[in-house]
């Protein structure tokens, strides 16, 4: 799937969003989370591909880099949204975040 540009979102200040720290936002009637993996940022839809599942309020490794689908189980990496776990075998929605000042932003499409 090819990424077009897309609307650019304010998500919160830098201090708001520490390493180890997550935080969705909503945008258009779309959940995103955005975790801070031991200080990058990373974003993906709150949408497990397996079946709808809130993938993005699941347990968050911010070591690894992953977060695990509180509905079956399967483990994403954040990094670049593809499971590393069944049952989920297609990849989430990844986002680009964006430090702008003080503000964290993102680029939803
Ligand atoms: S809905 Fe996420 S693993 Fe099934």
């Amino acid at each position: 799937m090819t990424e077009t540009a897309g609307t650019k979102i304010s998500v919160c200040p830098t201090a708001e969003l520490g390493a180890g720290e997550r935080r969705l936002v909503e945008f258009d009637g779309r959940k995103i989370g955005v975790f801070n993996c031991d200080g990058v940022l990373y974003a993906i839809e709150d949408r497990c591909s397996h079946d709808d599942g809130p993938l993005a309020e699941g347990e968050f490794d911010p070591a690894a880099c992953t977060v695990e689908c509180p509905r079956h189980g399967s483990l994403f990496d954040l990094t670049t949204g593809r499971p590393k776990t069944l049952p989920a075998f297609q990849p989430v929605q990844t986002f680009p975040v964006a430090v702008e000042g003080d503000t964290i932003t993102l680029e939803v499409s």
